[in-house]
């Protein structure tokens, strides 16, 4: 997979129910696009700032991309500015595709997508179905009135895998359709943060093993403050103290070393380093629980120090 920057053009626009905007995008020569794999995401330049959307596509077809992207007023303008501005023949500056969400092989696998968390999960029903897999695709809206892709999801060929569940009708999502945990199943979850942590947590309720429920975070609230701590950055040798208020990249940028940063909000992995030495406070929801109690690597857009300080490979 590449993350060479792409200019794209947006090929078409449709504005869907639920604030969601789906937009296609395709080489302005029609060259086939990079090849990916379900659970992949783009970065999009949107101004000065990069905003990860999922590939909601069959991952096969190389002609084009879909993304789905909800106007969300709380958000920091990113979906706002393109729900405004995006308009068909318009082209946009891209990089990935990325995937650190990806299928694995598994018996049975149930997929739980909530409002615009539905994006990747119809990549994924595509890869599945195109396998011959055993699946289960969720999906949950507030109601029937505030649903997108129903016409998507009834002509897919995973139509007979698909559950839609609404939270004002009676086929509002409970805890019966998790599945039993069993060595082959896994578990695919991605929706709002409180969607999220309720399936989640009843899923490892049940037994299910942490390692068996993949999950994706659109975004999050991330808390950046805390006790004030020692960075110092081993390559070029300089140490800075990271204040109550800021992050370690902040920190880095003021003595002048500058960290790639897409998200902000530790869920794209951009800003992922190797620690050298000390103990992270992890604040990301990009690591697995594994790699966090590993602490060999930390996501220093968000992340701080439980010791008083730490030694970073930059
Ligand atoms: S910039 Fe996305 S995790 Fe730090």
């Amino acid at each position: 997979m590449t993350s060479n920057p792409l200019t794209l053009t947006i090929t078409a626009r449709q504005d869907a129910p639920g604030d969601i905007m789906c937009l296609t995008l395709a080489d302005p020569d029609g060259a086939p696009l990079p090849p990916v794999t379900a659970g992949a995401h783009i970065d999009i330049a949107i101004g000065d700032q990069w905003r990860q959307y999922s590939l909601a596509g069959d991952p096969a077809d190389r002609s084009q991309w879909t993304l789905g992207i909800l106007k969300d007023p709380e958000s920091r303008g990113g979906s706002t500015a393109l729900h405004a501005g995006a308009r068909p023949g318009q082209t946009v500056t891209v990089t990935g595709p990325r995937n650190h969400f990806a299928l694995v092989e598994a018996d049975r696998s149930c997929l739980f997508g909530g409002g615009i968390g539905i994006t990747p999960m119809l990549a994924m029903a595509h890869e599945l179905a195109a396998r011959g897999a055993a699946f289960d695709l969720h999906y949950c809206t507030r109601s029937a009135g505030r649903t997108a892709f129903l016409d998507l999801l009834g002509a897919a060929p995973f139509a007979g895998h698909t559950r839609l569940h609404h939270d004002d009708d009676a086929t509002k999502l409970t805890l019966a359709a998790l599945p039993a945990p069993a060595p082959g199943t896994h578990i695919y979850i991605c929706g709002p943060e409180g969607f999220m942590d309720w399936l989640i947590a009843a899923a490892e309720a049940m037994g299910h093993a942490p390692d068996h429920i993949h999950r994706e975070y659109f975004s999050a609230e991330v808390d950046v403050t805390g006790e004030t701590f020692e960075v110092e950055a081993r390559e070029t040798g300089i140490t800075v103290t990271v204040g109550a208020e800021e992050s370690i990249v902040t920190a880095l940028a003021r003595a002048g070393i500058s960290v790639d940063v897409k998200c902000e909000e530790g869920i794209c992995g951009t800003c992922l380093t190797d620690v050298l030495e000390g103990l992270p406070d992890h604040r990301d929801h990009f690591l697995t629980d594994e790699e966090k109690e590993d602490n060999s690597e930390m996501c220093l857009c968000c992340s701080r120090a439980k010791s008083a300080k730490l030694v970073l490979d930059i």
